[in-house]
């Protein structure tokens, strides 16, 4: 799983400005994510708050080959969040990091955002609602659109029921994900298809 070295200060500095939920280590293994996988595909972002982890996943797209990074969120908050709307800030955030091209941002549920959904992943990650229901919601409706050898993963493995949807879909689908690990709590690599005779 790619944790970058290299020269965060630049990120650091508007990240840690946006208020949001991602430590550094967690933004930079997505800024190298996305920077790997944005060479197979869209960049798709399941919860993005007020940005903070979209910034760092665009300035990582931005740095490989440049994807789309879809970010998706109805802006109202998860249950522990309360009556919220962050949709203003989210954008004024994105705005002032400069990444306001490179990001798409759907305001939907997961569900609605998958359906008709068009185009190929190659890096999920997941930070919506976190209750058991709604995690294995995400990774049944987004499987299927995350291309061969493309990553899904995904935040606060420890919290709510995030580690049973985690693991049963894996075992279901006989995959071999990193559980629980730092910095981001969890992440599978999606097989690649095995090579026509
Ligand atoms: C923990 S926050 C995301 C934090 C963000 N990734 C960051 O690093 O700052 C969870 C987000 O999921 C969104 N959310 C809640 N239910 C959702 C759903 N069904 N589909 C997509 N997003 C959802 C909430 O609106 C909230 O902004």
């Amino acid at each position: 799983m790619a944790n970058e070295e290299g020269d965060f200060s630049g990120i650091r500095k508007i990240t840690e400005k946006v208020d949001g939920f991602l430590s550094e280590a967690e933004g930079r293994t997505l800024f190298g994510l996305a920077k790997e996988c944005s060479t197979k595909g869209l960049v798709v972002e399941i919860g993005s708050w007020k940005g903070k982890s979209t910034i760092w996943l665009a300035k990582g797209s931005k740095a490989g080959k440049g994807a789309k990074v879809v970010a998706i969120d109805p802006h109202t908050g998860s249950p522990e969040h309360g009556k919220v709307n962050t949709l203003q800030e989210f954008r004024r955030n994105i705005k002032g990091a400069g990444v306001e091209a490179m990001v798409r941002p759907i305001v939907k549920t997961s569900e609605g955002a998958a359906k008709g959904f068009k185009g190929k992943i190659g890096l999920l990650f997941i930070d919506g609602n976190h209750d058991y229901e709604f995690v294995k919601n995400d990774l049944k409706l987004w499987w299927d659109k995350v291309k061969p050898g493309g990553y899904l993963c995904g935040h606060d493995y420890d919290l709510y029921d995030v580690s049973k949807a985690v693991v049963e879909f894996s075992n279901n689908k006989k995959l071999k994900p990193t559980l629980g690990g730092y910095p981001i709590d969890w992440w599978i690599v999606k097989p690649e298809l095995p090579k026509k005779k």
